[in-house]
């Protein structure tokens, strides 16, 4: 057996959000519930963000409060502003998430801010975090192709990881926000990463849109990375990505890791049963 591999579960948040028909909160605890006992370490549940700008995740308090929480399970909340840390914290979100982008075009379009703004906003998130006890994972965005910007150079992405992980985050996920990037700028990336962070520090978040997630993965694989997001039944995109479509299915994920050796201590079988019901909580189900 090969090394085993954290598969980060971001349905219920990256998956739901872009869902335009508003679930209701039971049934995302559900989601979460039959999530928990599929042998999954890490789920991200929701987000604290602004209702004006993604509706869906209007109810992440009531969320957070439904589910069943389950011993070894790391239950994440993405907090965009010290707003949304605190109300996290209020939630009891075990540990939560920062996301920036390594291009100012969706950086603008998804929070509203520059690049530059939303690391210094950041820090005061951070120093929050930090008190409550609670370890922070950061996100960045875009990192080969911006849906705005067009191509995005490996070494915008290195300056905001970089930033990320020098103000505290543990981990760093590189999105593939909208599934662009191949196994050659995926490796152009990583390849460029790996002289200043380790891959112990970076984790890979791939949307699927073009089919190529799987493949991309494999190159992360390659150049060390253990962690990967994923996202059950494949559900999802990004408001603010137009022509973003899901993230890579967590059972395809999973089916990959066996394949190849790696254990990922996901019981397949009831994986299955989240997904069946993930599929229900579609719009076009
Ligand atoms: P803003 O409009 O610049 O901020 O938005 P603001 O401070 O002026 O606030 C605007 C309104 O939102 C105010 O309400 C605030 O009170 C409220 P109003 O007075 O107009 O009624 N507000 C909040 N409410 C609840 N919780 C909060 C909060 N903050 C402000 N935390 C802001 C800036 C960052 C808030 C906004 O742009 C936002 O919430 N953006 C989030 C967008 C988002 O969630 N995108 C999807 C997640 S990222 C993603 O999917 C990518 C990822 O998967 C990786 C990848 O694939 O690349 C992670
Ligand atoms: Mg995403």
């Amino acid at each position: 057996m090969r090394d085993p591999v954290t598969i980060f579960e971001v349905g219920p948040r990256d998956g739901l959000q872009n869902e335009q028909r508003l679930i209701p909160a039971a049934r995302k605890v559900r989601l979460v519930d039959l999530l928990s006992r599929t042998g999954l370490r890490k789920i991200e549940v929701t987000s604290f963000v602004s209702p004006n700008w993604v509706p869906q995740m209007a109810d992440a308090a009531a969320v957070m409060a439904g589910i069943d929480r389950r011993a070894g399970v790391t239950y994440a909340a993405l907090t965009p502003n010290l707003r949304g840390l605190n109300a996290a914290v209020q939630a009891g979100a075990d540990e939560v998430a920062v996301f920036a982008s390594a291009s100012e075009g969706f950086s603008r379009k998804n929070i509203n801010c520059s690049v530059a703004e939303s690391l210094a906003r950041f820090e005061e998130v951070m120093a929050a975090a930090r008190e409550a006890g609670l370890p922070v994972r950061g996100y960045v965005s875009c990192v080969t192709d911006c849906p705005y910007d067009g191509r995005v150079a490996p070494a915008a992405v290195l300056d905001v990881a970089a930033a990320l992980l020098e103000m505290g985050c543990y981990e760093v996920s590189l999105g593939d926000t909208i599934g662009a990037a191949t196994p050659e700028t995926t490796g152009a990336l990583l390849g460029h990463l790996s002289a200043r962070i380790g891959p112990e520090r970076l984790a890979g978040h791939f949307h699927d849109t073009q089919g190529r997630a799987l493949d991309n993965i494999r190159v992360g694989l390659d150049h060390g990375l253990r962690t990967f997001d994923a996202s059950v039944a494949g559900l999802g995109g990004c408001p603010y990505a137009p022509g973003a479509r899901g993230n890579v299915a967590t059972e395809a994920v999973c089916e990959l890791m066996e394949t190849l050796g790696h254990d990922t201590g996901i019981d397949r079988a009831r994986l299955s049963e989240a997904a069946a019901f993930a599929r229900t909580l579609r719009s076009d189900a």
